[in-house]
């Protein structure tokens, strides 16, 4: 301990009285401690703000201001306040004592002192003091610890509701969409022969009887026969595209997986890209977002599928709202708004994918703390300031990544995603 107690740093000793300062430097010295000495209470409280001790022992009677008002201004500032204040005085009274103390004084010794005593007292509040400062480290610790599992937790809960939802959504649109396809390739040959039924009648019309005939007539039938396989080519395309969407639902539910799997990230990208669709649609507020892919081939990529969609979603997400707030302030309508998405390898080694708005970007100091957690400058109910923060902890920690930011206020953001394969 005495080690330990050594490191800590030194010790201020403040007293006007020369005979006191020596013996008590000595003392200490020959305990091992470092002395640092102030012979008046100004000097003391400037030595202090150039190198803070790690314990004072402090005269109260002193010319100028005196001890009590050293110990005062020292307390005030948070700099300073957390260092140990011994008071050193012949005023053995108890009102003095309780005034020493009531300032924020750790003990009392009065004069005149055992040498003993005095180091025995100074290694205590010393010990005290180191003790205190490793609890504080721990509690900090800790805490950060329990933050990091925090957001662990409600990222893991946000995506497996989502998750849920996009599932049990796939799962109902598939039985009616499953019925419409089923049954296509019937309803067309049913049309087909129909259809040859009408024309045949068409062909022999002199021989039909006037009521058939005035029906026929009455109906534009020979646009009717021209125009219903062209419908039901529509329809067809429409529900295979339901059909297509249904699938991109289900593999975005199906990428919350425990463990590591290869995907191809295009297709979390364009599941992400289709679970956004609404919001990067033209709204009443303003014109459609265009999305320009950039893809480049890549080898499937080792990873959490249902993590990494997510950090898809929350930077999509954010240029969306990016984008909004620029229209919404600048409304340039020679100003299309984009959102660019790359993707490339690098070096045989990397994935890198960016993605880049037009939006309205942000400063430096912006740009500094968009990774912290709770870090918004979006309205109180609209940000949460965890969208970055998850996503850093998924890429950096999760997947071994990297997550940059590059922006230029007013013209829009960059983030880049690097994965190794
Ligand atoms: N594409 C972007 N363009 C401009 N600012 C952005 C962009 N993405 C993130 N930001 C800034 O970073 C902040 C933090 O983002 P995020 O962690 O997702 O939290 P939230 O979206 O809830 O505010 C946002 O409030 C915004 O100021
Ligand atoms: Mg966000």
């Amino acid at each position: 301990m005495q080690y330990l107690l050594q490191d800590a740093g030194f010790i201020l000793i403040v007293d006007d009285n020369p005979t006191n300062l020596s013996v008590l430097s000595q003392a200490l010295k020959s305990a091992g401690f470092t002395i640092r000495i102030a012979e008046d209470g100004e000097s003391a409280i400037s030595l202090v703000s150039r190198k803070p001790p790690a314990l004072i022992l402090l005269d109260i009677q002193m010319p100028g201001i005196s001890g009590f008002e050293v110990c005062q201004q020292l307390k005030s500032n948070p700099l300073t306040q957390n260092i140990p204040i011994i008071f050193m005085t012949a005023l053995a009274d108890t009102e003095s004592k309780i005034k020493g103390l009531s300032l924020g004084a750790v003990d009392y010794i009065a004069k005149p002192f055992e040498q003993e005593e005095v180091i025995a007292r100074v290694r205590i509040h010393l010990q005290l003091k180191l003790l205190n400062n490793q609890l504080e480290q721990q509690v900090k610790e800790r805490t950060e610890t329990l933050e990091k599992a925090q957001l662990q937790i409600v990222q893991q809960e946000k995506m497996s509701m989502l998750g849920q939802l996009v599932a049990g959504v796939a799962h109902e649109i598939n039985n009616p969409i499953g019925c419409i396809c089923g049954n296509m390739n019937p309803i067309k040959e049913y049309i087909t022969d129909i259809t040859q039924i009408l024309q045949v009648c068409q062909e022999n019309e002199s021989y039909l009887p006037d009521n058939v005939r005035n029906t026929i007539a009455s109906c534009d039938l020979e646009f009717i026969i021209e125009d219903l396989p062209k419908l039901l080519n529509s329809i067809k395309l429409s529900t295979e595209r339901i059909k297509g969407i249904s699938i991109s639902l289900r593999n975005f539910a199906r990428a919350d997986t425990s463990a590591k799997v290869a995907v191809d990230l295009h297709e979390g990208i364009d599941g992400t890209l289709l679970i956004l669709g609404h919001r990067i649609k033209a709204s009443s507020q303003r014109p459609d977002i265009e999305i320009i892919k950039q893809y480049n081939q890549l080898p499937k990529v080792e990873c959490y599928p249902g993590q990494i969609n997510q950090v898809f979603m929350n930077i999509l997400a954010n240029a969306i709202d990016a984008i909004d707030e620029n229209w919404q302030h600048n409304k340039l309508d020679n100003n299309s708004l984009t959102i660019k998405i790359n993707t490339e390898i690098s070096n045989y080694q990397y994935v890198t994918i960016r993605i880049t708005d037009n939006g309205m970007g942000m400063s430096e100091v912006v740009q500094n703390r968009v990774f912290e957690q709770f870090f918004t400058t979006k309205p109180m109910g609209q940000g949460t300031g965890l969208g970055l923060a998850i996503a850093y902890q998924i890429i950096v920690e999760k997947h071994n990544g990297k997550l940059a930011v590059n922006s230029t206020p007013g013209q829009g953001t960059e983030f880049v995603i690097t994965l190794p394969i």
